[in-house]
């Protein structure tokens, strides 16, 4: 029985069996080729890990400190790029696109770009100067030497919590639809059943890399807990020289409620099921650490411990629970 409408055939790509739309390969091939620029800054993350928070932070951060920039105010996915989206816009269908999609927005930006060879990537590419870009691949998927030319800061989120806003996000988007229970959802995940799974090899290609000069690993737990401590670290991995009072501006501009207040970054309403959009909240559902604890059973919350803990290994991961 299907759970959930996504429809348009998926694929494992090696060597981790990622789960992906079946139009993955041929963007996969074009991401080898993005020609990255030195002062790029990647935000790299498993879907529901705080990537829409990370991408506002870094581009206030670089473009936006003093809060006057009136760019601020265009959608964030069109001011940071998601090169991992082009998979997903595939299967929508794109003739019927909204005026107001980003979709529309990227077509607008870059004419005369054709959808089969990737508009995010090729808008990607006709953007000028630096660029904050999102991408939901993992490392292995990302050109071998993109840490060589660029820096790249990756988010990771505690599972329990990132299953429970992923399941949100499932039932929200009209793609996915998804029709089952947070325990069928949550033991889909744990089966590496669902898009963008498996996360394992995801987390630790990146924590491998924690020591890399061009990586900077943060967990979304830490950014709740100490932003303005998580900023500075980042003012230094991006040297930009910030003062203390741009780094509370950038902590009130990229707060929960400010951003929630500001809108979702896809500006395409008919993307989501209206009635749970407006409910949950979309892509500004929560913003807490621990709202798993709302949802768990003890069953179900001892075997993803268990999932958690036998995965995590000797690889030396905390995650921070509560
Ligand atoms: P919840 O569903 O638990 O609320 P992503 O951007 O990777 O899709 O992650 C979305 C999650 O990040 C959602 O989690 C969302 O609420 C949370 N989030 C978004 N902006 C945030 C912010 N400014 N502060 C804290 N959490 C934020």
């Amino acid at each position: 029985e299907e759970q959930s409408n996504f429809t348009h055939g998926v694929v494992r790509i090696l060597p981790d069996g990622w789960l992906y739309p079946g139009t993955t390969p041929r963007f996969l091939n074009r991401i080898q080729s993005v020609k990255y620029r030195p002062d790029d800054v990647v935000v790299m993350t498993f879907p529901k890990s705080g990537t829409t928070w990370m991408q506002e932070i870094l581009w206030t951060m670089l473009f936006n400190p003093n809060l006057d920039n009136p760019q601020a105010t265009q959608p964030l996915l069109v001011r940071s790029t998601d090169i991992s989206s082009d998979m997903m816009f595939d299967s929508v269908n794109i003739e019927d696109a909204n005026p107001e999609s980003l979709y529309a927005t990227f077509k607008k930006m870059c004419p005369g770009k054709n959808v089969e060879d990737g508009i995010a990537i090729q808008c990607l590419d006709a953007t000028p100067g630096q660029r904050v870009i999102k991408t939901h691949y993992p490392l292995d998927l990302m050109p071998p030497d993109l840490l060589d030319k660029t820096k790249v800061v990756y988010v990771a989120r505690n599972p329990k919590d990132m299953v429970v806003s992923f399941y949100h996000f499932y039932k929200v988007l009209k793609v996915f639809n998804y029709k089952g229970s947070l325990e069928m959802f949550i033991k889909s995940f744990m089966n590496n059943e669902l898009l963008y799974c498996p996360v394992w090899p995801h987390i630790k290609q990146a924590w491998q890399k924690r020591n890399h000069p061009n990586l900077h690993f943060v967990f979304y737990e830490d950014l709740k807990a100490d932003i303005q401590g998580e900023l500075r670290k980042l003012n230094q991995f991006l040297s930009t020289g910030l003062s203390e009072q741009q780094l509370k501006n950038v902590v009130q501009h990229t707060s929960f409620s400010s951003m929630k207040s500001r809108g979702d970054p896809i500006p395409d309403k008919s993307l989501y099921n209206k009635e749970l959009h407006q409910s949950s909240g979309g892509f500004f559902r929560k913003g807490v650490t621990g709202d798993w604890k709302n949802h768990f059973s003890p069953e179900l919350n001892q075997e993803m411990s268990k999932w958690i803990k036998d995965n995590i290994g000797d690889s030396g991961i905390h995650f921070k629970m509560d």
